[in-house]
């Protein structure tokens, strides 16, 4: 399985993928703190060598969250983040959290598809929420516990 635990040794190839896609800021302290955080689940998807994606999840029982997911644009559409997204998803059942929020910038239509297609469903819009005034798109899974357990992960 090319998906492991992020290291602290991954965070300069983490922030390449993120300056590469330009649509986050985190820098190299907060991905540090992350990595170190006891409820954080953090995993890169490594190909020959490479960290083509990574994702950051908090496992917070029913406060559980997708923080952060990307694919380099050069890899994208072949199902690394569906992977990426999966492994977090199946480390919340084991955790036994009913649960996963996301928040995404509305005008990210490419990420909404992809949370879309993966079993999250828009419950709301937060006006205004990023610092440029765009507004967030919220997200969140079906509570889990209902889930058939066949068509967990997806
Ligand atoms: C969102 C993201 C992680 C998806 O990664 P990925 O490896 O391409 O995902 P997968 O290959 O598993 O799934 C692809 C699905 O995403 C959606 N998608 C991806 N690119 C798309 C595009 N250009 N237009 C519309 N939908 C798109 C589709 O639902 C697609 O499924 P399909 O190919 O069957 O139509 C990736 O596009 C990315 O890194 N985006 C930039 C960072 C970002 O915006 N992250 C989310 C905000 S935190």
């Amino acid at each position: 399985m090319p998906i492991r635990q992020m290291n602290s040794a991954d965070i300069p190839a983490v922030l390449k993928i993120q300056g590469e896609l330009s649509f986050q800021e985190w820098n190299e302290r907060q991905f540090e703190q992350e990595i170190k955080a006891p409820y954080t689940y953090a995993v890169v998807y490594e190909n020959e060598g490479d960290i083509v994606g990574y994702a950051v999840f908090h496992l917070l029982g029913a406060d559980s969250e997708l923080l952060s997911i990307a694919v380099r644009e050069t890899v994208q559409r072949s199902g690394i983040g569906g992977k990426l997204l999966q492994s977090g998803l199946s480390q919340l059942d084991l955790e036994k959290s009913d649960c996963c929020f996301l928040e995404v910038r509305e005008n990210n239509l490419k990420a909404r598809r992809f949370y879309e297609n993966h079993g999250f469903t828009l419950f709301g819009i937060r006006k205004r929420y990023y610092a440029d005034g765009e507004n967030a798109a919220l997200y969140r899974t079906e509570n889990r516990s209902d889930i058939d357990p066949s068509q967990k992960g997806v």
